[in-house]
């Protein structure tokens, strides 16, 4: 059977790492993995990673998605530029009052999170177009289907991410290709604390009081208690991953995280779209200690159920 050929962007570190070595160990071999990422020196902790599979299932080589030269570059250098599965994986967040941040912040952000995904499809679609095959997998977030309190522009690319894609999947069908985008929620990666670390680093003195007291007492306290909670692994997200570009039929969306679905059920629940707004506000504001019990309660029975599955495993081994 032909390897497909996988094309990543963002391996440095995280999700993108993760899928980049879970891929390449595929057991039945399937794939030959591109491992990309815009700074080649930030390549130890793949390398490590990869272990026996760099130099046959998996080759790191440089791209960044902000520099269409060096997408092109990077497409340029493949065997007959092919790009079977293109996995949109590089991305960065962005939180905090948005009187506070810089237009260049805001920017940075669309520019990396939503037009580095249009510069790699302007590179790599016509040729899938072309070939009448191809899979077109985007990382986006459940923050693409939902707004989450201070992060306004964050989600907002990722909003710009799925309403392209949605575009995009009818255009795509007319030529048998495939669109994913799989929506994680929280993830405990590189980027959840850098984030946070950005946000505790945020000059507040143009916000207002009630709003910088929200973003520091309210968003901030409860920062890591929410990832705790809720927040998956890289390796699950690649698992995830793996499932869907071996489908034959994919779906066009794939929520990873099961905790967080009733969340984002609300939206669909009403169209007006008064339900989730007001659900979120009265969970912030108003049942903040219910709210934040139920983290809790998740995060025991979570801990819970990964201890008894390592005891679970102790007792096989033994
Ligand atoms: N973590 C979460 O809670 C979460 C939840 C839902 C969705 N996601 C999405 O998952 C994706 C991966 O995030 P992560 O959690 O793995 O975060 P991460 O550990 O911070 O990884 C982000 C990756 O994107 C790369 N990147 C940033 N700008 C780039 C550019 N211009 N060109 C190429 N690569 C660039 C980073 O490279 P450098 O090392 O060079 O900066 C890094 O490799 C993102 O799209 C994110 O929005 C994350």
């Amino acid at each position: 059977m032909e390897q497909k050929v996988v094309l990543i962007t963002g391996c440095s570190t995280g999700i993108g790492l993760a899928l980049a070595v879970r891929i390449a160990k595929d057991e039945k071999k399937r794939f030959m993995v591109y491992a990309t990422m815009r700074n080649l020196k930030k390549s130890t902790a793949l390398v490590e990673a990869a272990g026996r599979t760099l130099g046959r299932t998996l080759e790191i080589k440089e791209l960044d998605v902000c520099d269409e030269k060096s997408i092109k570059r990077c497409v340029e250098s493949l065997p007959e530029r092919r790009v079977d599965i293109l996995i949109s994986n590089a991305g960065m967040g962005l939180i905090g009052p948005i009187e506070c941040l810089s237009m260049e912040e805001m920017k940075t952000v669309m520019d990396t999170n939503f037009f580095g995904l249009v510069r790699l499809l302007k590179e790599v679609l016509p040729d899938m177009k072309r070939r009448k095959s191809g899979h077109i997998v985007v990382i986006s977030s459940v923050m693409g289907i939902q707004g989450i309190l201070f992060n306004d522009i964050y989600a907002a690319s990722k909003f710009a991410v799925e309403g392209f894609c949605e575009s995009l999947a009818v255009q795509a069908l007319r030529f048998n290709l495939n669109i994913s985008l799989i929506e994680p929620g929280p993830v405990l990666t590189e980027f959840e604390s850098k984030v946070y670390d950005e946000g505790m680093k945020t000059d507040l003195s143009n916000a207002d009081k009630i709003t910088s007291d929200m973003f520091t007492n309210v968003y901030l306290k409860n920062w890591n208690q929410i990832f705790e909670s809720l927040g998956q692994r890289a390796e699950d997200i690649a698992e995830h991953t793996l499932r869907i570009i071996t489908m034959e039929n994919p779906p066009f969306r794939h929520q990873t995280n099961t905790l967080y679905t009733p969340m984002t059920t609300l939206k669909y629940a009403d169209p007006n779209g008064d339900l989730p707004i007001d659900i979120f506000y009265k969970m912030v504001f108003e049942h903040d200690k219910v709210f934040n019990a139920s983290l809790n309660f998740l995060k025991m029975l979570r801990w819970r159920s990964r201890r008894s599955f390592s005891l679970e495993k102790g007792r096989v081994k033994a």
